[in-house]
């Protein structure tokens, strides 16, 4: 039996029309997969899943990243919020969710995949919003994806975080520039085929080239990237369970008041595939 699902926006984000029952069966879960990589976002409205739910059904979905090997939260779970009372490891750095990202670009494998359901939501504001990496490579000339092909990016926590808070501390900059740095190819040739651009507010420069026009491509890239044609606006409703394809996505927070204790529960599975350029 094929899933029933309806299209969000024309270029990203489907909507999922599943039973708890059946979602965490695992049955559809190859299908689910296929549906994610192929549409970068998937919403399933009011399943209402609890955490243990939601980590069953995202053990469905592949290899589940789990506290003791990554320092996430018990059993895989993390807590998204800035509130430090809830997560005092990892509140510290969500603010830079607000700035359009990938996760985990300073690994050599980023995550594959992220399952988010909210547990507190702000009054205004605190909307999630996804673009298509996918599309917006597919939509250049094909000159400029020869061009960009053959380029490399250097990733960095700084890069990331300092566009988020210009006035940090000293001690916050240093604490950033202690993760890993990372080169990944600017085009991500997928095994499946399909090639995606790997963009981030943490890619720092083009190597070998100018820092001038690295910065002026890296910028048009980004601007490219996030036209409203590609992006999927997320209204969180309870009950809601949404996932993203995070290696061929970008997404940001909007802008919400810290003091509303927004919080969401997120499950990630590990990165199945390194970027790599065409061969
Ligand atoms: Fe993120």
């Amino acid at each position: 039996m094929a899933l029933s699902s309806v299209e969000l926006q024309p270029r990203i984000g489907s909507q999922v029309m599943i039973s708890r029952d059946e979602l965490l069966s695992g049955e559809y879960a190859q299908e689910i997969r296929a549906l994610l990589v192929q549409r970068g976002v998937l919403v399933i409205r009011g399943i209402d899943l609890d955490d243990d739910q939601q980590r069953r059904f995202a053990r469905t979905m592949g290899d589940l990243r789990l506290g003791s090997v990554k320092k996430e939260g018990e059993e895989g779970l993390m807590k998204v919020t800035l509130d430090k009372k809830e997560n005092p490891e990892y509140a510290q750095f969500f603010f830079g969710s607000q700035l359009w990202h990938m996760d985990g670009t300073y690994e050599e494998c980023p995550p594959f995949a992220t399952m988010l359901t909210p547990r507190v939501l702000a009054n205004e504001g605190g909307d999630t919003e996804f673009t298509n990496n996918y599309a917006t490579y597919e939509d250049l000339a094909e000159e400029e994806k020869t061009r960009l092909d053959t380029l490399q990016v250097v990733h960095t926590m700084q890069a990331a975080l300092f566009p988020a808070k210009r006035d940090c501390t000293p001690e916050e900059f240093a604490l950033w520039c202690a993760y890993p740095v990372r080169k990944h190819p600017l085009v991500w040739h997928h095994k499946s085929g399909r090639k995606s651009l790997v963009l981030s507010t943490s890619a720092s420069y083009v190597v070998g080239m100018h820092p001038a026009e690295s910065h002026d491509l890296l910028t048009r890239l980004m601007n490219h990237a996030t036209a409203p044609k590609y992006v999927y606006r997320h209204k969180w409703r309870m009950g809601d369970l949404l996932m993203w394809d995070n290696t061929g996505t970008m997404h940001r927070v909007l802008p919400f008041d810290e003091a509303s204790g927004r919080r969401l529960h997120r499950f990630t599975l590990n990165g199945e595939e390194q970027i790599t350029a065409t061969v």
